[in-house]
């Protein structure tokens, strides 16, 4: 359903209107689309002497053809040069206003206390209101539980405040993150780099994501940033319409063979899906009892195994817990999580998740913030998010991973049917004051399910442009 107020405030009357009376202007998101730049404007590269990620981030930034521009400071000036890139330096007295950057990138990894933290207010403070429309903020930091003694803890975890509060602040499409780099990790940020610095990760704002060292050794080989799931079979359930189909498509795009599984009631939509997309359909209920063996099968006998498998299929059956049927209770429970656990279940158990593999799940802002209406709903997608903590740690250790991804108001046929108040709230109460669309959902999860983010495991990514719902 198209978002009337967006359309009215961004006219040359609303925008007036807008600005006068202090109402939320929506800024259209930059969305990406192949063969587009992944980062359309001077990125300003800044840091902390000491800082470990000086050669990592200038690595990405020259991979992705970005013009770097950086401080006077000499450690990040040196990085940039050994890798055989050049930077513009920039100086906040000297430097006319109009130049302005897509986006602020910190390297606060050489933060060691919290009277250091005043360089992040150094660096931001004169730079801020250069950033261009979509920008991005970026903070890279250590996890606080990987820091040498308490003081760089309690810095490091302020960093978190200082990342939301940026991404409350800046307005106009632009969003702010937080990347916590563990030791040993360094090389394993360019797929997550190359994700937030773009258009893909348009409705991502506000988020902590981790990166840590995968507990066995994999061999990640020559990525391939154009097409990495190219050669990969990937699963995905509910790919028939909505959010499910996007993924498909996204995945696709991307390179991997899809097995789009969706109820035999959805076949006729899932046989086009497949059409459009070169991929092959399941059509199956995940609920019933033999779904697991015959999906198993499925995967065996067709492909000889599994890359990625993206829980998406999801119901929702609305009622207050006094009146809500035990049917309806039982619906989302084994739709939402149950089958899920199954279905993981037989894959693992028979061997057929292959190395470097991925697991990708649906969760919701419901899980986290807990919704009336949606007991059923919300323990479902908490659950979803318990399943990703529980598993973690066992699937590093054999080299795969599991995150998930916590949509908050997308732009579906879901939404569309909600009462007026509460769907213009849904939109208008996050930092980007508008809902998202299905393809922010697909770009997050495809993030995730590349191979080159196998350092990124047992994250929980809201799509949710930082709603303040559970924030
Ligand atoms: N739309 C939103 O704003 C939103 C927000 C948060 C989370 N989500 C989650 O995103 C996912 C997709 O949502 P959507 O809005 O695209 O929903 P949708 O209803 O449009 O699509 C869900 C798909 O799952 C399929 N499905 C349902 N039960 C199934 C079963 N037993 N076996 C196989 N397939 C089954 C449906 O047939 C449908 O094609 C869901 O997990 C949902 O909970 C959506």
């Amino acid at each position: 359903m198209a978002d009337l107020y967006a359309q009215l405030v961004n006219t040359s009357i609303g925008r007036a209107v807008s600005k006068q009376i202090g109402l939320p202007r929506p800024v259209p998101l930059e969305r990406w689309a192949p063969g587009q730049a992944l980062v359309s404007g001077p990125v300003l590269f800044g840091g902390v002497p000491g800082g470990r990620l000086g050669a990592a981030i200038t690595q990405v930034l020259a991979s992705v053809g970005a013009e770097i521009h950086t401080p006077m400071q000499e450690d990040i000036r040196t990085a940039v040069a050994a890798a055989g890139a050049g930077a513009k330096l920039f100086n906040p007295d000297a430097t006319p206003v109009e130049q302005r950057f897509k986006a602020l990138l910190f390297d606060a990894t050489g933060i060691g206390s919290s009277e250091q933290l005043k360089t992040a207010y150094e660096f931001f403070h004169p730079t801020i209101r250069r950033l261009l429309d979509c920008g991005r903020i970026v903070i890279l930091a250590t996890p606080p539980g990987a820091c040498r003694n308490p003081p760089e803890a309690v810095a490091q975890r302020a960093l978190e405040g200082l990342m939301r509060s940026l991404g409350k602040e800046v307005g106009h499409g632009a969003t702010a993150q937080l990347v916590q780099v563990a030791a040993d990790a360094e090389g394993l940020t360019e797929s997550t780099l190359r994700f937030l610095l773009s258009p893909r990760s348009a409705y991502v704002s506000g988020q902590v994501i981790r990166i840590a060292p995968p507990k066995a050794e994999i061999e990640l080989g020559e990525l391939d940033w154009e097409r990495p799931l190219s050669g990969k079979l990937a699963l995905v359930t509910g790919a028939a319409r909505g959010i499910g189909r996007l993924i498909a498509e996204t995945l696709a795009r991307d390179g991997a063979h899809v097995v789009a599984l969706d109820v035999p009631a959805q076949r006729d939509q899932l046989a086009d899906v497949a059409a459009q997309i070169g991929g092959s359909t399941l059509p199956l209920d995940i609920t019933a009892s033999d779904a697991p063996k015959l999906i198993g099968d499925h995967l065996e006998q067709q492909h000889g195994g599994v890359d990625v498998v993206v829980h998406n299929a999801g119901v929702t059956r609305d009622k207050t817990i006094g009146r809500m049927s035990e049917e309806q209770w039982t619906t989302v429970l084994e739709v939402n999580l149950s089958s899920e656990q199954r279905v993981d279940h037989e894959l693992f158990g028979r061997g057929l998740v292959r190395a470097n593999g991925r697991i990708v799940c649906v969760s919701s802002i419901s899980g986290i913030a807990g919704n009336a209406g949606q007991t059923n709903y919300a323990t479902s997608k908490a659950g979803v998010i318990g399943l990703v903590e529980a598993y973690a740690p066992s699937l590093s250790a054999s080299g795969q991973t599991v995150n998930a991804v916590a949509p908050g108001f997308i732009e579906t046929r879901m939404t569309a049917a909600m009462p007026i108040a509460l769907r213009e709230a849904g939109r208008r109460m996050n930092s980007l004051s508008q809902g998202g669309l299905p393809t922010d959902v697909a770009e997050t999860i495809a993030w995730l399910a590349a191979p080159g983010s196998a350092g990124v495991n047992g994250n929980i990514i809201r799509v949710c442009g930082q709603s303040l719902l559970g924030a």
